[in-house]
C-alpha cells in the first residue's frame, strides 16, 4: 500500500488526459456529429488493442498566455494497436484541445509513431481533425509539419499510409494526407483546402462554401484528392479496415492470403455474351469484374473520380490483386488526363506493395481535343505508360474488346513486360478504329467517288475488310503479343492459373538513384 497515492495519482492523470480539452468541448464535438479522437481509435482498432504513447506530453510554448493552458496529450492521441490482429500505428487529432492545432510537441508525437512504424514495418493511419498550425507556436509549428512531411516521404512505398479526414484540414496541413497512399473523407464534416472560402473570395472574387471548395464530394469526384467517401465516421473506419485486409504490412512482405471457398474453375456462361454485338454499344465492366473475382467482392478505389477507368482491390483464390479496367459505360472507356493519373498512381501503389495487377482492356484510345492537349495529356498519359512499364509485380492483361493505338501500348501490353496477355475472341487490336483507318488508307479513292450513296457503300465495305483483317485478336496473337485467345466464361480460371504460375516471379529495373516519372 506504500505507493497507493502514486498509483491513484497516475489513474487521475489518465482520467484527466482522457477528457482532452474538457467535457464541454467534447459535447460540442458530439453536437457537430463528430466523434472524439479516442472514440475514433476505439472503433477503428480491434477491441482493447490500443496502447497509447505520450499521454502526458504537453506543449512548451510561452507566448500569448498559452503557457497557462496545458492539456495532457496536447491535441493528438498516438500509439499502436491491431486491425484484424495485425499491427498498425495510429495518430488521432483531438479537436477539443486548441482545435486539434499542431504544436511542436504534437508533431514530435506523430513523428515518434511514424518512426516506430518504419522500424517494425507496420502501416500508419492518421485521423485528421485540426485547425492546422497552432498559431501561438509560430515557426515551430511549421517545422513540426515539415518533419511529418519528410517522414511521409521516407515511408512512401515502404509502409502503407492511410489518412482519414474527419474535420477541417486546411493550409499546408493538407500535404501530409496528400503524401499518403489513401485518403478517406466523411461526407458531412470534413473538408480540405489550401486556402479557405474567405481568402478565395478576396483573391479571385469567387463565392464558394467550405463543402463546395473542399468537401468529400468535391475531392471524391472533381479533384481526386480523396480515394474514398464515407457516409459517416463508422463507415470510414470499416473502409480503412477493409482496405488494410488487401495490403501487406510493408514492401518486403506479400499481401495476406485469405482462405477461399469460391471454386477456382467457376465458369460464368453469361460472360460469353456480355460484350454487345455492336462495338459502339457500352456495357458495365464492373459486371465482368464482379463475376471474375472471389465471392464477387470488389473493393473500388476512387469510385466516383475519372469513372472511365475503374481501379480497385479484389482477390483471386485468396490472393490480393489490383484491378485496372477501362469502363466502356463512361466516355466509352477513353483514356484522358484524370483516368491516366488515377490509374498510374494505383498501379504504382500496387507495384510498391507486391500486389499483382490484373488489367481488363476495352479502350478506344486517348481523348482528343484542345482541353486534353492544353492540359498535358501527353505527360499525364505517359504517367500510366511509365507506371506499367516500371512495375515488376505479376501483370496479367485481358483484352476484352477494343485496344486501339497508343492506348493498346499503355494498358499493360506485352511490350511493357506484361507477363500473361490474353484476349477474348471479340477483341479488336489495331492502330485505330475501322472508320479512321479507312478514311486514311482509301483517302484518294473515297474523294474520287462523287455519288454519296456509292461513297458510303465503298466505305462500309472497306471498313468491313479492315475489321476482318486487323480488328481481331489473331493479328496480335500471330506475333505472340497475345499469349492465347480465351473463352470469356473461363476467364477466372485462366487468371488464377496465371497468378499461380507467376507467384515466384522476379523482375528488376536497372540500378538508379530513382526514376524520373513524367510528373
Ligand atoms: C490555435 C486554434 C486554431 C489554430 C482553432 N483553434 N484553430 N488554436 N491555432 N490554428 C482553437 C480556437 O481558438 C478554439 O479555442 C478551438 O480551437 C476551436 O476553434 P473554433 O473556432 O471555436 O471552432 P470552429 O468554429 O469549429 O472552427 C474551426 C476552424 C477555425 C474552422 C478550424 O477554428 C479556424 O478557422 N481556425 C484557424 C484555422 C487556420 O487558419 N489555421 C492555420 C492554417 S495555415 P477554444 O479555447 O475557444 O476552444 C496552416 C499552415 C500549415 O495550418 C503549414 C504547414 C506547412
Amino acid at each position: 500500500m506504500a505507493f497507493e497515492k502514486k498509483i491513484r495519482e497516475l489513474l487521475q492523470k489518465r482520467e484527466q488526459a482522457k477528457l482532452g480539452g474538457g467535457q464541454k468541448r467534447i459535447d460540442t464535438q458530439h453536437k457537430k456529429g463528430k466523434l472524439t479522437a479516442r472514440e475514433r481509435i476505439d472503433i477503428l482498432l480491434d477491441e482493447g488493442s490500443f496502447e497509447e504513447f505520450d499521454m502526458f506530453v504537453t506543449h512548451r510554448c510561452d507566448d500569448f498566455g498559452i503557457e497557462k493552458q496545458k492539456y495532457y496529450s496536447d491535441g493528438v492521441v498516438t500509439g499502436f494497436g491491431t486491425i484484424d490482429g495485425r499491427l498498425v500505428y495510429v495518430y488521432s487529432q483531438d479537436f477539443t484541445i486548441f482545435g486539434g492545432s499542431l504544436s511542436l510537441a504534437y508533431a514530435e508525437k506523430i513523428c515518434k509513431v511514424m518512426d516506430k512504424a518504419m522500424k517494425v514495418g507496420a502501416p500508419v493511419i492518421g485521423l485528421n481533425d485540426s485547425g492546422g498550425a497552432r498559431i501561438q507556436e509560430g515557426v515551430n509549428s511549421l517545422a513540426g509539419y515539415t518533419e511529418i512531411f519528410q517522414r511521409n516521404i521516407n515511408a512512401s512505398g515502404v509502409i502503407p499510409q492511410i489518412t482519414g479526414i474527419f474535420g477541417p484540414c486546411a493550409g499546408g496541413a493538407v500535404y501530409s494526407p496528400a503524401l499518403t497512399d489513401f485518403v478517406v473523407m466523411t461526407k458531412e464534416n470534413s473538408y480540405m483546402f489550401l486556402t479557405g472560402p474567405k481568402v478565395v473570395k478576396t483573391v479571385t472574387g469567387e463565392v464558394v462554401t467550405e463543402q463546395e471548395l473542399g468537401g468529400a464530394v468535391t475531392h471524391g469526384t472533381k479533384s481526386g484528392v480523396s480515394h474514398f467517401t464515407a457516409d459517416d465516421e463508422e463507415q470510414a473506419f470499416l473502409l480503412i479496415r477493409k482496405l488494410l485486409s488487401y495490403l501487406p504490412q510493408n514492401n518486403l512482405e506479400d499481401p495476406p492470403l485469405q482462405p477461399c471457398d469460391d471454386p477456382i474453375d467457376r465458369l460464368d456462361e453469361s460472360l460469353n455474351d456480355i460484350i454487345p454485338e455492336n462495338p459502339n454499344k457500352p456495357y458495365d465492366v464492373k459486371d465482368i469484374i464482379y463475376s471474375l473475382v472471389d465471392d464477387n467482392e470488389f473493393f473500388e478505389v476512387h469510385r466516383n473520380y475519372a469513372s472511365n477507368i475503374v481501379t480497385g482491390m479484389a482477390r483471386f483464390n485468396g490472393m490480393s490483386v489490383g484491378i485496372v479496367a477501362n469502363q466502356p459505360k463512361y466516355l466509352a472507356g477513353v483514356l484522358d488526363i484524370n483516368a491516366s493519373r488515377k490509374a498510374a498512381r494505383f498501379v504504382r501503389f500496387c507495384d510498391a506493395f507486391n500486389i499483382p495487377l490484373v488489367t481488363l482492356v476495352d479502350v478506344p484510345g486517348f481523348l482528343p481535343g484542345t482541353v486534353q492537349e492544353f492540359g498535358g495529356i501527353i505527360t499525364h498519359g505517359a504517367k500510366l505508360l511509365y507506371a506499367y512499364g516500371e512495375a515488376t509485380v505479376p501483370k496479367i492483361t485481358i483484352v476484352l474488346r477494343k485496344a486501339y493505338g497508343g492506348a493498346y501500348c499503355v494498358m499493360s501490353s506485352k511490350h511493357l513486360r506484361g507477363d500473361i496477355n490474353y484476349a477474348w475472341p471479340m477483341a479488336e487490336i489495331a492502330v485505330m478504329g475501322p472508320k479512321g483507318a479507312t478514311e486514311i488508307l482509301h483517302n484518294k479513292e473515297i474523294k474520287a467517288i462523287e455519288n454519296e450513296d456509292e461513297r458510303t457503300k465503298f466505305m462500309i465495305e472497306k471498313e468491313k475488310d479492315y475489321l476482318e483483317k486487323f480488328a481481331t485478336p489473331y493479328a496480335a496473337a500471330k506475333y505472340g503479343y497475345i499469349d492465347d485467345v480465351i473463352e470469356p466464361r473461363n476467364t477466372r480460371f485462366r487468371i488464377i492459373r496465371s497468378l499461380q504460375s507467376l507467384a515466384t516471379k522476379k523482375d528488376v529495373n536497372p540500378p538508379k538513384k530513382h526514376s524520373n516519372i513524367p510528373l
